[in-house]
């Protein structure tokens, strides 16, 4: 964000990143950094306006990043889960990036199935923004989180979409995600672990 203030951010959501926007928040604080001129890209969102505010990957930058920073809620990107179609949403959202310049960085964090946004395992590596089927393992995981029953369908930007950031940072704590961080990192590069296309960024 110093070396180029209008950049454009790739946001991941979840708990793994909450540490990294409160960071963030901090540092605009503390020191002269600002996210004035910076936009933001959510990497997916939830499909069914039914799930509410709370639920929803939009609000969870909202709150965490653009209310505790200067980035403008303006300035906020995600797929609208909530719309009509949600086919055409996930091509607009891809055409979005596109039109943005491209993300220079994705934020992204790591499924226990080694799901990066939400490409579940089998994605197309090539994959463009589109709609996706949650895993069982990965609604059991976020209905943990949720307390209550997660949405079972997201758009999300696609494997090929974040291949196509200019650079990525992939974040994974706790013993929970240590075979998904071993698959990315030392496994071969397969559909069946989404995160490994990354050994190709
Ligand atoms: C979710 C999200 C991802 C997130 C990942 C890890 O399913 N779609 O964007 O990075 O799982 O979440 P957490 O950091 O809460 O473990």
């Amino acid at each position: 964000i110093r070396a180029r203030p209008d950049c454009v951010l790739g946001i991941a959501t979840g708990r793994t990143m909450m540490p990294v926007y409160a960071k963030l928040a901090a540092l605009c604080k503390q020191e002269d950094l600002s996210l004035a001129r910076v936009s933001s890209f959510n990497l997916d969102e939830y499909i069914g306006g039914a799930a509410g505010e709370s639920v929803s990957f939009r609000s969870y930058t909202l709150r965490h990043l653009a209310a505790a920073t200067d980035l403008p809620a303006a300035s906020v990107h995600a797929p609208d889960g909530a719309a009509a179609d949600v086919f055409a949403e996930a091509e607009r959202y891809e055409q979005a990036i596109r039109e943005a310049g491209g993300i220079d960085l994705q934020l992204l964090g790591l499924g226990r199935n080694g799901h990066i946004g939400f490409n579940e395992p089998g994605s197309s590596l090539a994959s463009r923004t589109r709609v996706k089927a949650l895993s069982e393992q990965t609604l059991r995981a976020n209905r943990a989180d949720l307390g209550s029953p997660a949405p079972s369908a997201a758009i999300t930007v696609g494997l090929g979409t974040i291949l196509s950031a200019r650079s990525c940072l992939v974040l994974a704590v706790g013993t929970a995600k240590s075979a998904a961080v071993a698959a990315m990192v030392e496994g071969p590069v397969t559909a069946r672990v989404p995160a490994s296309v990354l050994q190709h960024h």
